[in-house]
């Protein structure tokens, strides 16, 4: 099978961990590239994070580290969630540093596309500061990407805001950028996330499936604890779902903007299902998912992880 050539923008990040685990061991995503933004706890971490995962699964896959901030504002992070390093609760192997390059995520990315024989599908997991750097400073880049699968957003509710998501709503200028950059874009968002459970009696199978399923355990228990018993929310693994199965998903094309200015919605998805704005459509954006085909599928992909 001619493998589908991805490029993972991300904040390791819990759920991310696993979002990048499906990809990396999945026979249909060559994984070209995985590059780095500040997002769930710094820069300097998340990038230490992945080089972590990569030596844990015996993975060379390059990485790239690209911007330490938003465009704008500096950064809040959720180390409240993901714990102080991002990624606590299990006992890594020391990061893989000679996997990273000295080139910037950018200049990686732009490298990558450009050298690839097909379009490059860009998977962002994490606030989108480094897509948007790439198409303004090499907008060339877009006539070779397939498209562009991102966990980020929501049409209904917020868990940055009342209304924000916080991928989009850490950098809510990149965000415009890239939903105004005119490539297809597929947004499985916060509201889909919640309905893409791991339940308690998933987790102890996890458990027992190997050292990634294992690894998910620990740092669940450790950092969701709430939610560990009522259900964890893959919000990542939407994204890497939609791309391996994109059946498990309810679709529908729209119009998507971000809200720059609301002094309460800063950051918010406008996503406009009822046509109020009256512009072409930008985006196809996930309004649900079968939660019970995702349970079934995430178990079936971590399986395939060692
Ligand atoms: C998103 O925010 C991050 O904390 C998660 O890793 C996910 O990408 C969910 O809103
Ligand atoms: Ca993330």
């Amino acid at each position: 099978m001619e493998k589908r050539p991805i490029i993972i923008d991300t904040d390791p990040g819990i759920d991310d961990a696993l979002a990048i685990a499906i990809a990396l061991f999945s026979e249909e995503l060559d994984v070209k590239l995985i590059s780095t933004v500040a997002g769930n706890v710094s820069l300097e971490k998340v990038t230490n994070n992945a080089l972590k995962l990569l030596a844990f699964w015996e993975k060379d896959i390059p990485v790239a580290a690209g911007a330490d901030r938003p465009l704008i504002e500096p950064l809040v992070d959720a180390s409240d969630i993901h714990g102080a390093t991002g990624m606590e609760g299990y006992d890594f192997p020391e990061p893989k540093k000679e996997l990273l390059l000295e080139e910037h995520a950018v200049n990686a990315m732009h490298r990558v596309i450009m050298e690839s024989k097909e379009p490059v599908t860009l998977m962002p997991i994490a606030p989108l500061t480094n897509i948007a750097l790439l198409f303004t400073m090499y907008p060339e880049v877009k006539d070779n990407i397939k498209e562009i699968v991102m966990m980020g957003g929501s049409a209904s509710r917020g868990n940055k805001g009342v209304m924000s998501e916080f991928n989009i709503a850490t950098d809510p200028e990149a965000a415009k950028i890239v939903f105004d950059s005119g490539l297809p874009i597929v947004m499985a968002g916060l509201d889909v996330g919640w309905k893409a459970l791991v339940y308690p009696e998933d987790s102890e199978k996890l458990l027992k499936m190997g050292k990634t399923g294992e690894m998910a355990y620990c740092l669940f228990k450790k950092y969701r604890g709430g939610t560990f018993g009522t259900g964890l929310k893959m919000y990542d693994s939407c994204a890497t779902a939609y791309l391996l199965c994109p059946e498990l998903f309810t679709v529908e094309e729209t119009f998507v903007d971000i809200e720059l200015a609301g002094s309460m919605t800063r950051g918010c998805t406008v996503v406009d299902l009822k046509g109020y704005l009256k512009q072409m459509p930008n985006a196809k954006v996930c309004t649900d998912i079968d939660g019970e085909k995702f349970r079934k599928w995430f178990l079936e992909y971590v399986g395939r992880c060692i």
